[in-house]
């Protein structure tokens, strides 16, 4: 591959994939789509934008700019989407348009210059599971049962790349990761959230009863499967990414409030979300016996507490963020 085309690459993950990308293979041209939606940040980028790496901003639903930037590539790396459950809840509009018509516009040129093209998705396209039956996990075969407007486009978004795959013969896979942490998190998520309130002087905040439970798996990881089913995962395959990182949102919170030497009552209990999926949790047995893949950050306190220090030591990349999210929050008594 001389040259791939990264969309949604100044958002969180795709952000860090380029970095990966950048560094592992310095010799490969990357082209990075981005519309810098709210989510999306250049300065994620500024220490690799160069000679070797290029930022377009643009939309995945324009087809000209499309079909001219996946004609110049070997391959496209498709990261862009609209990826936060609350803001669904509240508007879904934008996550029909660049989930489901922006996917499609990349998969038509895709088929049109025949291109390798590797599909980003969720495990939320499963649903979830049930809190009392910690032994079942989902698997490439587990049934799409998406509950929020979020996850039911990113779920239609995988069924085009199936479709396509099977009438045009698209050269695609597909993995669908469970939650990730690490840096350039967008702070309306999770983690971030927390760790800036706490940083900011404003007490954290738990949906419902804090039980549900999340599969955390570090964003460096994520970087290292999607490569490694981007070079050698098999055309039409589905690979579920995951680390065994199941931890309820009550237990992680609890470890960054003792990281960041808070008490552990230090939090508001706050509106659970409506629909609010119970359990995720992934059986990555696919991508480790096919590809040799296996996580790095196997000790989910320490990755934490890596996080905490970047989210410290990058106060100027979010504090300017901050009010305007709280008080989205706010209305949403969150
Ligand atoms: P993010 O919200 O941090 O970044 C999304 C990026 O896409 C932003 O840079 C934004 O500007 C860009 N974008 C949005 N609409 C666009 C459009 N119409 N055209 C071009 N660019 C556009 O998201 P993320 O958390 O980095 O997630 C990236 C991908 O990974 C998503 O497809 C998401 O569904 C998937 N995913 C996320 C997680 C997770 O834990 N965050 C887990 C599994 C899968
Ligand atoms: O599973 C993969 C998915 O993980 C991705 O597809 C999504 O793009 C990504 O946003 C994430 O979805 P979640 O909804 O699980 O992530 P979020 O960070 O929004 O919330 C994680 C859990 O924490 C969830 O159970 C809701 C809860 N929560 C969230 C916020 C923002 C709180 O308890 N308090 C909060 O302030």
């Amino acid at each position: 591959m001389k040259c791939i085309l990264i969309t949604g690459g100044a958002g969180f993950i795709g952000s860090n994939f380029a970095h990966y990308v950048a560094e592992l293979h310095p010799e490969i041209r990357i082209v990075i789509l981005d519309k810098l939606t709210y989510a999306g940040n250049f300065r994620n980028l500024v220490d690799i934008l160069g000679k070797h790496v290029e930022l377009v901003v643009g939309d995945i639903c324009d087809v000209p700019l499309v079909n001219k930037l996946v004609h110049q590539s070997d391959a496209i790396i498709h990261f862009a989407a609209e990826s936060h459950n609350d803001n669904s809840l509240v508007n879904p509009w934008s996550f029909m348009q660049t989930n489901i018509v922006g996917t499609y516009t990349l998969i038509q040129a895709a088929t049109k210059y025949n291109k390798r093209f590797h599909h980003v998705s969720t495990d939320e396209v499963y649903g979830d599971l049930p809190l009392d039956m910690d032994n079942e996990k989902f698997t490439p075969d587990s049934q799409y049962r998406p509950s929020s407007p979020y996850s039911a486009s990113k779920a239609s978004s995988d069924m085009l790349v199936r479709a396509w795959i099977r009438s045009f013969g698209l050269q695609a896979t597909i993995s669908n990761c469970s939650n990730n942490y690490g840096p350039y998190q967008h702070i309306e998520k999770f983690i971030p959230r927390q760790i800036t309130n706490i940083l900011s002087g404003r007490r954290p905040k738990l949906y419902g009863s804090g039980n549900n439970v999340r599969d955390w798996i570090h964003v460096n990881d994520h970087s290292a499967a999607i490569w490694d089913i981007l070079t050698r995962g098999r055309i039409g395959e589905t690979y579920l990414v995951g680390a065994d990182g199941e931890m309820s949102n009550k237990a992680v919170l609890e470890m960054i409030l003792k990281l960041m030497k808070q008490p552990q009552n230090a939090y508001d209990i706050v509106k659970d979300r409506p629909g609010h999926d119970l359990r995720y949790a992934i059986d990555a047995s696919k991508i480790r016996d096919e590809l040799g893949w296996q996580p790095l950050y196997t000790d989910f306190q320490s990755g934490l507490q890596e996080t905490i220090n970047w989210y410290m030591d990058h106060q100027d990349w979010w504090q300017m963020d901050k009010n305007k999210v709280e008080m989205t929050y706010a209305r949403n008594n969150q």
